[in-house]
């Protein structure tokens, strides 16, 4: 069985993005991170990272057969609409991440509209926030 890890435009960049916002941690550290935690469980991940909306959205198509995912959908999270809708018909649970905390941010990202379909959201923990996300999944799926 494998997790879905899906990020979204602008973090393939981290390491170097921001760091003061993101932190130091690059992409490769986060999939390891999360790759440790769910090998617990005997799970793998698929761990895919597109800046265009569309290339997310036929990831989430061609990936029902995994267990959950993970999902930081970037600033999609504010009006990515094709985006949500392909994972409305996601059949599986899927936790929303955020490293930076979104409220304390400015006034248009405080508006998520894929958390309404998440089992659970975590923001503002950094790069810890896809370790607790893995967490969450391999205690609350089967
Ligand atoms: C982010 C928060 C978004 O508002 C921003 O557009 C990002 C990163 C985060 O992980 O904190 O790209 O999703």
């Amino acid at each position: 069985s494998d997790v879905l890890l899906l990020n979204g435009p602008n973090l393939g960049i981290l390491g170097r993005r921001e760091p003061e916002i993101y932190g130091t941690d690059t992409l490769d550290d986060i999939e390891r991170a999360v790759g440790e935690e769910v090998a617990a469980q005997g799970w793998g991940v698929i761990a895919e990272q597109h800046d265009c909306e569309g290339a997310l959205i036929r990831t989430i198509q061609n990936s029902y057969g995994t267990v959950g995912a993970i999902v930081n959908p970037g600033a999609l999270m504010i009006a990515g609409w094709s985006l949500r809708d392909a994972l409305a018909d996601y059949p599986r649970p899927f936790v929303e991440v955020h490293l930076s905390n979104v409220w304390a941010r400015e006034s248009f990202r405080h508006d998520s509209v894929i958390a309404p379909l998440a089992s659970g959201v975590i923001v503002g923990l950094g790069a810890l926030g896809y370790r607790l996300a893995a967490r969450a999944l391999t205690s609350t799926v089967r």
